[in-house]
């Protein structure tokens, strides 16, 4: 359905023969598709470049001439289909996220920009621990293992694993690992949270489904995602309070574990952390909304609890 860019001679009509020009096909659309979206225009332009094979550029360049006849059909069905609740990340087949490109379709969650804050965070980490191991738990698409691996400082020369319950997701997870040449930095699991991970982990991460039943169906945006990948339980806290409850067992001395939240649940998630890991020191990031969507704890003291008893040599 979807074609490349066009040469110049590629269009057929023009606005003086009734064809109607790329800037008016998107003012058209973007009207239309204010009706079921809240950022209209953008949706609209990003739909128009994944048919027309062209950058922002591109098609601020083409605005005057004429859309082609199998574009502007192309181009309606789109519109047409995200008005009927798609993602634009669906229909366009691809979302960006820590600036590279991430192939998604329904079974994974499309990447959110709030979740960029926890792997800024997770890479500090791993510019201060050379060797990390990292778990990306709940790692969908692959987005937040896969981001960090790519941009992790030159020392890291750790690993990280992405874990994921679903095997849908795992197998795009597994595309945007070959896409972005991370086979050799990270490996992907299929099991439940951290149950089947022995560790240490140096950097426990996790995007969980945190979302109350009734926060999804009020959310109509929401419909096209997995549920797997939204619902959290009644309290939307089910996995998260498991994954922190185990969370003592699988981190290595002195490591850490970021958790994506929903801001409600700020308060909650921070004495579950709190409770699990006494001696770790425990913040609150704010998402670019100022919005709590991450609690952080650093600084677990395994390794005085360990070594008092022996088991363990503490880190350096
Ligand atoms: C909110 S999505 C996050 C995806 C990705 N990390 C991101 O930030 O875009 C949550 C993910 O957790 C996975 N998941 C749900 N329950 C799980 C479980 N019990 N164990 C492991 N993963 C689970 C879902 O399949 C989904 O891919």
């Amino acid at each position: 359905m979807l074609r490349g860019g066009h040469k110049d001679g590629d269009f057929v009509g023009n606005a003086a023969s009734g064809t109607a020009t790329i800037a008016t096909a998107l003012r058209e659309a973007s009207g239309r598709l204010a009706a079921g979206s809240e950022t209209p225009r953008l949706d609209a332009e990003v739909l128009l470049r994944h048919v027309l094979g062209v950058d922002r550029t591109g098609l601020f360049l083409r605005l005057p001439k004429p859309l082609a006849t199998a574009d502007r059909a192309a181009f309606d069905g789109l519109v047409a289909a995200r008005l009927d609740g798609a993602p634009v990340a669906y229909l366009t087949g691809e979302r960006e996220f820590m600036g590279l490109p991430f192939r998604v379709r329904p079974g994974v969650l499309v990447p959110r920009p709030e979740t960029e804050v926890l792997v800024e965070w997770a890479l500090a980490r791993l510019r201060a621990r050379p060797g990390a191991r990292v778990l990306d738990v709940g790692t969908g698409s692959g987005a937040i293992a896969l981001s960090l691996a790519a941009h992790a400082p030159a020392g890291w020369g750790g690993r990280a694993i992405g874990g994921d319950a679903s095997a849908a997701a795992l197998a795009i997870a597994a595309e945007n690992r070959a896409r972005l040449g991370m086979a050799d930095r990270v490996a992907l699991v299929r099991g439940d949270l951290a149950s089947w991970c022995r560790g240490p982990l140096d950097l426990l991460l996790a995007n969980l489904p945190y979302l109350r039943p009734e926060q999804v169906a009020a959310n109509p945006a929401l419909a096209a995602e997995p549920a797997a990948a939204l619902l959290g339980g009644a309290d939307g806290l089910d996995l998260i309070r498991r994954l922190v409850a185990d969370a003592p067992r699988v981190l290595a001395p002195g490591g850490a574990i970021g958790l994506e939240i929903d801001p409600s649940q700020a308060e909650a998630v921070v004495g579950l952390v709190v409770a699990a890991l006494p001696e770790a020191e425990v913040a609150v990031l704010r998402d670019l909304a100022g919005l709590a969507r991450h609690v952080v704890a650093e600084g677990t003291r395994r390794d005085a609890l360990q070594s008092e008893s022996g088991d363990t040599v503490p880190r350096a």
